[in-house]
């Protein structure tokens, strides 16, 4: 089984050790956070990004200012939830985890520590537990349609989750079963986490994968034998719309007109039942020196207007389907989703 051996979200000696992704691939360095306040701000800084890693480190934030409260009242609590909470509008895992942590607060009125170090720790290895199911299921998929070559976009892999990955993990447990030739990995302006994380990830693991840029899609669409799209998400609504990085819907538009399947892998966790469509998914907008610059170097006039959405929402309709760890919804659409809520 090809699992990556990246450990990028570690507890240790009561503090919340992450590798900090801002600095790959040139440098393999972490940071140590201590409270909740440098948990929030880890995530909006993107030291550590991805929907369910976002979660898991905002579980593992409660538990850091749960240790400096411990034994005091409950309420304390509230405001590491309020700044975790605000650090990242568009996943929705954050606000998932967050909602685990609440529900077992409120069957106390004091904080106990312990209690929420093990409920991080438990939703941490639910994570890499979900993703290996998840890989097993996306192989399947695979499977009927025979071996080929894929693509994928933005990093669902072991940097963006509990371990293994989503759509990372499909490919990972794909490639294991020889059911993945080659990985196209799209380096996803303009962040780069295609080129930075995703192809340092498959390069470590000797999973074949070439770089291309975004706009190359639909030429290898049409030139490349690519068999499946495989994207991870970060919301996926009660009708089967799902938010994931910026380009994922021009994918999902190019892979339905070249007559290639589209995956979406991501845990039950990234549903939003409470969410009818996907036009109500709030888009994240990051700064558009993101855009106009690669760290100090300028890529664009200085003084240029930009605009930065960092999600875009694919309608169901475009998706093959959505494997969770519950089972596989095909052509999703409500009936589909709703019963996953149910099991
Ligand atoms: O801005 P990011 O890097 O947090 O965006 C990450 C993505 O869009 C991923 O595809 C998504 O979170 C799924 S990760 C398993």
């Amino acid at each position: 089984m090809h699992s990556s051996s990246v450990n990028c979200i570690r507890w240790e000696n009561n503090r919340l050790v992450l590798l900090d992704q801002r600095h790959l691939p040139v440098e393999e360095t972490y940071i140590s956070c201590e409270t909740a306040a440098e948990v929030a701000e880890a995530i909006k800084s993107m030291v550590v990004r991805g929907a369910p890693a976002i979660g898991i480190c905002a579980a593992y934030g409660m538990a850091l200012d749960a240790l400096r409260l411990h034994g005091q009242s409950t309420a304390l609590l509230t405001a590491a939830q309020e700044m975790l909470a605000a650090s990242r509008p568009t996943a929705v895992n954050l606000f998932w985890a967050l909602e685990r942590i609440r529900r077992l607060l409120s069957q106390a009125s004091e904080i106990d520590a312990n209690l929420l170090i093990a409920e991080a720790h438990t939703i941490h290895s639910q994570d890499l537990q979900a993703n290996l199911a998840m890989g097993e299921s996306g192989a399947r998929l695979l499977a009927e349609t025979g071996p080929g070559n894929v693509i994928t976009h933005c990093n669902t892999g072991s940097l963006a989750t509990g371990g293994h990955g989503t759509a990372l993990g499909v490919i990972r447990t794909g490639y294991a079963q020889d059911l993945v030739r080659h990985v196209y990995a799209d380096e996803t302006r303009p962040w780069l986490q295609g080129s930075r994380l995703t192809a340092w990830e498959l390069h470590q693991d000797n999973i074949p994968v070439s770089l291309i840029a975004d706009g190359a899609a639909a030429h290898l669409m049409k030139t490349k034998n690519i068999r499946w799209a495989i994207v991870g998400a970060d919301r996926i609504t009660r009708n089967g719309d799902v938010a994931n990085k910026i380009g994922t819907y021009s994918l999902a538009v190019n892979a339905r007109f070249h007559g290639v399947k589209f995956m979406v892998v991501a845990p039950t966790s990234t549903i939003d039942f409470a969410m009818e469509s996907g036009e109500s998914i709030p888009i994240e907008e990051r700064s558009a020196d993101e855009l106009k610059h690669y760290r100090e170097y300028p890529l664009a006039p200085s003084g240029v207007d930009g605009f930065n959405p960092v999600f875009d929402v694919t309608p169901a309709a475009l998706i093959d389907a959505i494997v969770t760890e519950k089972g596989i919804v095909k052509c999703p659409a409500e009936q589909g989703m709703a019963a996953l809520e149910n099991r």
